[in-house]
């Protein structure tokens, strides 16, 4: 008898900490953790690369079909993947309705069948509860308000040694949250059961505690 795998949906726009409530999830359950943000940013990072504009729905579609699945996990430790640019371009590309499609089943098959046979998947994005996992065993959206994501976005560029002003964060947090809540397709919501989990005034680790309780309330 095979029994269906545990999803998890983790949504929520950039710096809510869902990235880190995610993959700290995956780690806890021993789960499968996919980030798949890093999909539309290794596609735009490519388009970049090959000096095309991330807006160009041809070139975006002919890097996302480029985009070889079994590279997947080692094109997510790029550090290219984590710059600024590559946040623009991938909220670009991830307007593109024939980028969202050559992405989807890969998506959707890591999530029914999670690798290295584990009993479940943890995907964090933007779309995973309303359009890759519907089905999806628990869904959480995470959200935390725009001045404290910037802040914290802001903190983790000047770690890294990025020469950049808050504000100008702030601008340009502004500007891809309108784009990636207002495009066509997959806009970026919570879906109807989704809990809804405010980080805006919690650490790390009682963000991660507090995700913790909604799984196991879904799943005992
Ligand atoms: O989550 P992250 O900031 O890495 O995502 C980068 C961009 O990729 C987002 O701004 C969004 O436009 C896009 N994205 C998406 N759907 C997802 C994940 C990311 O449209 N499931």
């Amino acid at each position: 008898m095979t029994t269906n795998p545990i999803i998890i949906a983790v949504d929520g726009l950039a710096a809510t900490g869902k990235g880190t409530i995610a993959r700290r999830l995956a780690a806890h359950l021993d789960f499968a953790y996919l980030d798949t943000g890093a999909l539309y940013r290794a596609v735009g990072v490519a388009v970049l690369k090959a000096g095309g504009d991330p807006a160009d729905a041809q070139a975006a579609q002919k890097a996302a079909l480029a985009l070889n699945p079994s590279s997947v996990q080692a094109l997510m430790d790029d550090p290219a993947l984590r710059m600024p640019a590559a946040s623009e371009a991938a909220s670009k590309v991830a307007a593109v309705q024939d980028v969202r499609d050559a992405l989807l089943k890969f998506q959707k098959d890591f999530a029914v069948h999670p690798p290295a046979g584990k009993k479940g998947a943890v995907l964090d994005g933007r779309d995973i509860g309303t359009v890759i996992s519907p089905q999806a065993n628990v869904k959480i959206f995470v959200e935390a308000a725009s001045e404290i994501r910037a802040h914290r976005r802001f903190l983790e560029l000047q770690g890294r040694g990025e020469n950049v002003t808050e504000a100008a964060v702030l601008a340009d947090m502004t500007e891809r949250d309108a784009r990636d809540a207002s495009r066509a397709t997959a806009p970026t919501k919570p879906a109807d059961d989704a809990v809804i989990l405010d980080t805006s005034d919690l650490s790390a680790d009682q963000a991660f505690e507090k995700a913790v309780g909604i799984v196991e309330k879904k799943i005992k």
